[in-house]
């Protein structure tokens, strides 16, 4: 089984997602599929569908005006939020450890938290990618968890970009992830490949070793381009 996971960011509609939802129904998979919408969609009926938030506040509560809590997601029955996406990264400004704390506060309140890390572009150039990936596990995963979480290795360049990794970046980038949560005490916790997956190259990716699912930006907003990404693998 795989997770395969969407990110609809900053698009779609309630109407949007129940039609997803519907069009999700008849899909055969055992795959699980995982859907992380805008904050004004949570709560939505949605099937066989895990709904996620894109991002938490990491305040509890009280004065933080337009800030959304981990409380507040799983009071409308998600179940997973993204923690660290490399837009929140860029835009909002957040570091490994306010993604860690993030990440805390959604164990804390029962959401399983998606957490990203990658490289940009200037850090692939540098030649730090391993490094920027391992200390972004270190960081940003809260110390005293079991598995309850998941990690998504995004490469930032590759966001959006139509662009992917070759396959033996995305193998390499894998089995360092997978060996550093072991050596953490957190072996078997799902890594998930983001960044451009589509239908045509999901199955691919998902081959590699240590992928254990796909995060995917603009191919999930439409049934016709998420559900063959669902069905790619069994
Ligand atoms: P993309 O986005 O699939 O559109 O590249 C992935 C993501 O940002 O999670």
């Amino acid at each position: 089984m795989k997770i395969i996971a969407g990110n609809w960011k900053m698009n779609g509609s309630r109407d949007a997602l129940e039609t997803m939802v519907q069009d999700l129904a008849s899909v055969k998979s055992d795959n699980k599929v995982i859907l992380c919408v805008p904050f004004t969609m949570l709560g939505a009926k949605s099937g066989r569908v895990a709904i996620g938030a894109q991002d938490v506040s990491a305040h509890t509560h009280g004065a933080y005006t337009g800030e959304v809590s981990a409380k507040m997601i799983a009071d409308t029955g998600a179940k997973y939020v993204i923690v660290g996406h490399s837009e929140c990264r860029q835009y909002h400004g957040d570091t490994n450890s306010v993604v860690r704390q993030k990440a805390e506060l959604a164990l804390a309140n029962g959401l399983t938290p998606i957490i990203c890390v990658g490289e940009t572009m200037d850090e692939k150039q540098a030649g730090k990618t391993m490094a920027v990936i391992e200390s972004g596990v270190r960081e940003s995963v809260p110390a005293d968890v079991n598995t309850d979480i998941i990690i998504a290795y995004e490469p930032r360049w590759a966001i959006g970009a139509g662009l992917t990794p070759t396959s033996a970046e995305i193998a390499e980038a894998h089995t360092l992830i997978a060996k550093t949560l072991s050596d953490m005490g957190l072996a078997g916790t799902p890594v998930l490949y983001g960044a451009s997956v589509k239908g045509s190259n999901a199955a691919e990716i998902m081959s590699i070793s240590n992928v254990d699912g796909v995060l995917v930006g603009g191919a999930s907003l439409k049934s016709d381009d998420f559900i063959p990404i669902i069905t790619s693998v069994k």
